[in-house]
């Protein structure tokens, strides 16, 4: 693809059949990155029962190549991360928020926010990432328009404007009103009879439907707020659009205004500074690694997020944490069926890099003159602990290796005890904790015990001495991958009667939000 190109790199996210997947296909086929829709997952991530999540795992190859995906439409490069749906995988979509400069929060019209999504969105929210919405569905009764912007305000704290207006939801759904050009989107069950038409030349609405429409927009001029590309692109108002992606009604409407609202590469903080994506240096980090590309071999594939500058295939790179350097032969760029080779890759760009080992989820790569570093990634506070070890003694080695690279993959969160160095996997849900063992049987040949703690929240100890801590059911001393204290609590009540008795240690959650 070309460079010159503006990039716009976006994740969408979203509560599990919200329709994220049904979304993403119209828009890859509306940029003709395919020719028809269903090919983007193999699976539905949102939806698996562990089994399934098993077979996606032996079909890295689907999975993979919807781990990224580019499309070009309207003279812009669109790159689009895909991120896991499953709840349990919560930490892996936010690594994948890291590497974007939008996010796309799409919202079923009949459920509204839901719970175990808030938290990512929140997420962006805290992280300035700009949001732009798109409520789906429109095609069943869904909740009021009014209510839903009023429910985005309030949980997310950041205001609305939408871009577009339902006529009629579900069975009576009208068509929608653009805003912006006081024209209409015609609904009809026929794509080929859709049209968009001035709203005055409208023909096919009834007196009430006008009648409601005005009310609305009356309510919206009075009562909604000014629109703002600044505080969009700042994160701090959602552009909401309203469709229906299984009916691909106003998915058009909605990428033809992604293009101009979505936020461009912007610079980044490394090692203290800000590190402009127009820099000459190139720089950029992995957010993610994949393993198991190919079950014969023990290959991985890390994401790079280019920052600054530019990549060359064959360029040659170092490794800031480890000032190794390396020659850059092997690089991909993901198309939504297809690996293609990548010559070069420009600041917004996703590059998949082979790697043998040599990577870990958070690294910076330069090519030359200062050694930067981009801003450690926050870890997700894990919230189920297991004491974990190998039942067969004998295959100490297999289980090291294999605890080591999926650590560095950043399946699981470990940690160690104090003296004895006891395993400790932390995760956000179960099912990562099967993905790991299953991984280790299939990958490493290792059968794991383990021990479920009761322990539920992590804190990260900023001030203060723990060492003398003593462990017990309610309370834990562990270290983090960099040596880090960490203390595991049963509860709140737990951690709560820990910080009346130790005033004098901070805690901190790793993250800045929970
Ligand atoms: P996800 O990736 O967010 O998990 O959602 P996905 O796109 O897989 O959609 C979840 C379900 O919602 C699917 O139905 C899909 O067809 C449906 N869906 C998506 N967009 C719309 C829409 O605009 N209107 C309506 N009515 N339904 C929509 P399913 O029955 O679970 O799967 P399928 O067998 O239809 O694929």
């Amino acid at each position: 693809m070309s460079e010159e190109k503006q990039r716009k790199t976006f994740a969408i996210i979203s509560h599990p059949d919200a329709g994220k997947t049904t979304l993403t296909e119209k828009v890859l086929l509306l940029g003709g990155s395919i020719r028809s829709a269903g090919t983007v997952k193999g699976k539905k991530s949102g939806q698996f029962a562990t089994s399934d999540w098993m077979d996606i795992e032996k079909q890295r190859g689907i999975s993979v190549t919807s781990s990224v995906m580019q499309l070009e439409y309207e003279n812009v490069q669109i790159n689009i991360l895909d991120t896991p749906g499953h709840q349990d995988f919560s930490e892996d979509t936010y690594r994948t928020l890291t590497a974007v400069d939008t996010a796309v929060m799409v919202i079923d019209s009949v459920k509204g926010i839901e719970a175990q999504t808030l938290k990512l969105f929140k997420v962006c929210r805290m992280r300035g990432i700009p949001i732009l919405t798109f409520i789906n569905k429109l095609d069943r009764e869904g909740k009021e328009p009014l209510d839903l912007l009023a429910e985005i305000e309030e949980t997310l704290e950041m205001d609305t404007y939408p871009m577009n207006w339902p006529i009629g939801t579900g069975k009576r759904l009208k068509g929608i009103y653009n805003l912006s050009d006081d024209t209409v989107d015609v609904f009809s069950e026929e794509a080929e009879e859709r049209q968009i038409v001035p709203y005055s030349e409208v023909e096919s609405l009834e007196t009430y439907e006008r009648e409601a429409l005005e009310e609305d927009k009356m309510l919206l001029e009075e009562a909604g707020n000014d629109f703002s590309l600044e505080q969009i692109q700042a994160g701090e108002m959602t552009p909401v659009f309203f469709g229906s992606a299984l009916a691909n009604f106003g998915v058009q409407s909605f990428l033809d205004q992604f293009v101009q609202l979505a936020a461009p590469p912007k610079p980044r903080k490394a090692s203290g500074r800000w590190i402009s994506p127009d820099q000459q240096q190139f720089s950029g980090f992995i957010f993610k690694i994949q393993a198991n590309m190919n079950p014969n071999h023990r290959d991985r594939i890390a994401f790079l997020r280019v920052c600054s500058g530019s990549f060359e295939r064959g360029m040659e790179v170092t490794l800031s944490r480890t000032g190794k350097k390396m020659k850059m032969n092997q690089s991909h760029s993901f198309f939504a069926s297809d690996r293609e080779t990548v010559n070069r890759a420009m600041p917004g760009d996703i590059v998949g890099l082979y790697d043998s080992g040599n990577f870990q989820v958070g690294d910076t790569l330069i090519d030359r003159g200062e050694k930067i570093k981009y801003e450690e990634m926050p870890q997700f506070p894990p919230e189920q602990f297991a004491k974990v070890t190998a039942k067969n003694a004998m295959k100490h080695k297999q289980y090291h290796k294999g605890i080591e690279q999926l650590v560095q993959e950043g399946t699981i969160q470990l940690y160690k005890t104090p003296y004895f160095e006891d395993y400790i996997l932390g995760a956000v849900g179960e099912l990562q904790f099967q993905v790991f063992e299953h991984r280790m049987k299939q990958e490493y040949n290792v059968d794991l015990e383990f021990v479920h703690m009761s322990h539920e929240l992590a804190r990260w100890v900023t001030k203060g001495d723990v060492s003398d801590l003593v462990s017990d059911h309610r309370k834990m001393l562990v270290n983090d991958q960099q040596g880090r204290a960490v203390l595991l609590f049963e509860n709140d009540f737990a951690l709560r009667w820990f910080q009346d008795k130790n005033p004098e240690i901070e805690l901190s959650t790793g993250w800045e939000i929970l």
